[in-house]
């Protein structure tokens, strides 16, 4: 088969990765990838948004599936697209991505099919005084959410009823974003532990892979702002068999359902956002893709053929046979630039990426290659992630910071408490 991947991220690393061990694979591409995919397969400079050249590369180059990676453009229609040109791809509608580009379908969604989340209530921009008079009913903490998309900054938790009232005047009168903001939420706070699962559907049936923990937050001790992700690790022990059963059928099973019996089947990557309470699972978010940097630590403890299944599920009846768990491990701690996710300088040198061990990947997110050289040319630059074939998160956790350590950037920044939680857990 003939593969193009989407995207220039770690989790476009991570899929190329998994995808270049695939027996059913001819030719590997990345649009546009990266200095890390660059070593893997054949990377071609066409971005995400160009529509039209994505689809002229595909026929020409006779693609026998499209993975896209981010968000954007499965939003903006790049799967409808592509398929509308009989290209498959894996990846949802721009109609079943709203479940991640609009908060309040996703809320409604999920009230719908009975799936356990936050209590809520929804205003549109014009609603401030509305919304200001309804904190009088509630008991903080309480989260505020701009309904559309805002890079992980539209989510805002109010310890007091100033703090809410600031937020919603930001989000309602100072409309700091945009359209993403012309409607709002005030939700319920949940107490727990997160994790993400990932759903691989061809819109009716599906499969979970192995949970995986976030670090969202840029400081140690999840202080400071939200990011993308400052490192996860997989299996989350947090979620015992139990859990996750009860996750595929009281969260999975009705959600695609829903968006099946109400038009919109979701075929792709489906990344439940969870908080695991005293009363069980409940989602917190979903997203429309692959999540990041919890691909990196995903699929390296997969055995089997991941281009099999992603295939299988784009085409319409998920082999579900063709991965499995494969009694491993693996942390992923994220060098970022310092300032991230505020301001932060790019364009110096990185060194230390030979790293000579088979336990370790150094995926690529932010970076870019000039004469030769690697340098940082982003907020999150690199996944430095260690992979056991054994279940120990400890040992994984040591070789992933013991790499992190050998590599140099002006400005590294990272996270020193990755995975602690989950050996604090066991
Ligand atoms: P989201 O972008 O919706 O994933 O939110 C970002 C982060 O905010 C989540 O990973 C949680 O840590 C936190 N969060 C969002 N909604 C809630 C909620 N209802 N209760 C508690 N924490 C939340
Ligand atoms: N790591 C969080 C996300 O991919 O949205």
């Amino acid at each position: 088969m003939n593969v193009v991947i989407i995207g220039s991220g770690g989790r476009e690393h991570a899929l190329a990765l998994a995808i270049s061990k695939s027996k059913l694979l001819n030719k590997l591409f990345c649009l546009p990838g990266n200095p890390g995919t660059k070593n893997i397969c054949e990377n071609i400079e066409i971005t995400p948004n160009d529509f039209t050249k994505i689809l002229t590369f595909s026929k020409s180059n006779d693609i026998d599936l499209v993975i896209i990676g981010p968000e954007q453009p499965l939003v903006d229609g790049l799967s409808d697209y592509l398929r509308e040109n009989n290209i498959n791809v894996f990846g949802p509608s721009s109609s079943a991505a709203q479940i991640e580009s609009s908060k309040s379908f996703a809320k409604s969604l999920m009230i719908r099919s009975g799936v356990p989340t936050a209590s809520y209530k929804e205003f549109n921009s014009n609603e401030f005084k509305e919304a200001v008079d309804y904190l009088g009913n509630c008991h903080f903490p309480i989260v505020i959410k701009a309904d559309g998309l805002a890079s992980g900054k539209g989510v805002f938790i109010c310890d007091n009823r100033k703090q809410a009232e600031q937020i919603i005047y930001e989000i309602s009168v100072d409309k700091i974003f945009g359209n993403a903001g012309e409607k709002f939420l005030i939700e319920e706070f949940m107490i727990g532990e997160e994790a993400s699962v990932f759903a691989i559907t061809d819109g009716e049936d599906f499969i979970t892979l192995p949970a995986a923990q976030d670090h969202k937050r840029i400081g140690d001790n999840d202080t400071g702002k939200n990011t993308g992700g400052m490192g996860a690790y997989a299996p989350a022990p947090l979620i015992s068999e139990i859990i996750e059963k009860e996750i595929q059928n009281k969260i999975i099973k009705p959600i695609l359902h829903q968006l099946k019996s109400e038009g919109y089947p979701f075929v792709g990557c489906l990344y439940a956002g969870l908080m695991i309470t005293s009363e069980g699972p409940k989602v917190v978010e979903f997203n429309c893709r692959f999540g990041d940097p919890e691909t990196q630590v995903v699929l390296p403890i997969l055995e089997g053929d991941v281009l099999k299944l992603l295939f299988s599920a784009a085409t319409g009846k998920i082999d579900k046979e063709s991965v499995r768990y494969s009694g491993g491990c693996s942390v992923c701690v994220v060098a970022a630039s310092k300032g991230y996710p505020d301001k932060f300088e790019k364009g110096f040198e990185i060194s230390g990426l030979d790293i000579d061990d088979p336990e370790v990947i150094v995926y690529h997110a932010g970076t870019k290659e000039i004469n030769g050289k690697i340098l940082t040319n982003g907020g999150r630059v690199l996944g430095v992630t260690s992979v056991l074939k054994y279940n120990n998160l400890i040992e994984a956790r040591e070789k992933a910071y013991n790499a992190i350590k050998k590599i140099n950037f002006k400005n590294i920044y990272y996270r020193n408490d990755i995975a602690l939680k989950a050996i604090k857990f066991l």
